[in-house]
This record gives C-alpha cells, structure tokens and sequence, in this order.
C-alpha cells in the first residue's frame, strides 16, 4: 500500500500533534457550552474523529451523516444530498462538523446548511487538510483547519481513492500511474 504513495506529506506524528492542538483548541472555545455535538461525515472522517474526540476534554456527544457527493473518484460529481444520519435530534446543540478534507468546500458548504435547518444552536466546522487556496474560494471558511496542503490528490488517514489507502497511517499523494495519470 504505502509502495503506492509518490510521497508522505504529513506523517502520523504530524497529524497526531496537530490533532491534539485542535482539540486542546475546541475545549477552550466550547468551554461554556453543554451541549457539542460532533459530527462526521462518513466515510472520510471517523478516523480524524476518532482521534480528534480524545482531545476533547468537555462532555459530548457524536454522531454520523452520509452525505453523497463523491463516487469513489478524483472529483466529486454531484451535487450532495443527505443519505442517512445516525442522531435522533440537535435541537439547541452546537454543533461542530468534522471533515477530513476541503477541495472546493461545496461538500462543508451543503452540511453546513443541513445542519442549520434543524434548530441547532450553532454550527462550525473543523477540517483536517484544505487544499491551498480554499481562502480564495467562494464559499465559507473552515473554523479550524488543521494543515493547508499543495492542490494534489491524497490518501491516507481516511481519505480514500476508490475505497482504499483509507487505513494509511500517513497522508500522501497517490502515485499518478496508480489512476492512470490526470488528476
Ligand atoms: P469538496 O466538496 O470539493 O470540498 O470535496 C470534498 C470531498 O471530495 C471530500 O469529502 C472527499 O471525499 C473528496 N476529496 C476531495 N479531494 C480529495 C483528495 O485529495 N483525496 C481524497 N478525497 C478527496
Ligand atoms: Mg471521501
């Protein structure tokens, strides 16, 4: 798998120590608060999730959306829809949606609205890796933005390429012969 990669652009550490300042970050901004809710977007983030909830020192809950923008290619394709939820309601919560990446942003630009018809509190938005320019980019930024990264196709720590690499401890672009050479 790893022989797959051109290269390692954040290693494990590099993700667990940024992972961990986030979190540390999160529970001071949510310190007041009683009710955060952390939401993933399936498939992607549950492993960010994973690690970024054990640096959350407050009380909490968290929860999953399916949301389908993206078939297992280098670009998303359609324009998203909710597909499934795992939480019964936010009413009053704040809500912090975690995403393991921004491309163009329309993907954190649809939940965001989502989330906002459903009588929530409040609403951010945490992503681990944007892709550079995304302050350029018509649509709202990110709250907490982990690493900005070169515009390549990566994999890796949940991000997949056709449903693999997603177990990679690192992220790293993905060899060009791999998928046929264009991004
Ligand atoms: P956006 O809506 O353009 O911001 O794209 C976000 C979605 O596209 C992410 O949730 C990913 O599923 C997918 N995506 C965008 N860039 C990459 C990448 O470099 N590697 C893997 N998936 C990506
Ligand atoms: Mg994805």
């Amino acid at each position: 798998m790893y022989k797959d990669l051109e290269e390692i652009m954040l290693t494990e550490e590099d993700i667990l120590k940024r992972t961990k300042e986030l979190g540390r970050q999160i529970s001071q901004d949510y310190a007041s608060s009683n009710n955060l809710f952390v939401m993933s977007v399936l498939k992607g983030s549950v492993i960010f999730l994973a690690d970024i909830v054990r640096h959350i020192t407050l009380p909490m809950k968290y929860g999953f959306v399916t949301i389908s923008t993206y078939k297992g290619g280098m670009r998303a394709q359609e324009k998203p829809t909710v597909v499934n939820t795992t939480f019964p309601s936010l009413e009053g919560m704040d809500v912090l949606l975690v995403e393991d990446i921004l491309d163009s942003g329309a993907t954190i630009r649809f939940a965001t609205d989502w989330i906002k018809t459903l009588g929530v509190a409040s609403v951010r938005t945490c992503v681990l890796v944007a892709k550079e320019g995304y302050e350029n980019s018509k649509f709202p930024h990110p709250d907490y933005v982990g690493f900005e990264i070169p515009n390549r196709f990566v994999v890796g720590y949940g991000l997949d390429y056709q449903e693999k690499y997603r177990n990679l401890r690192c992220i790293g672009i993905l060899k060009p012969a791999i998928y046929g050479g264009t991004e």
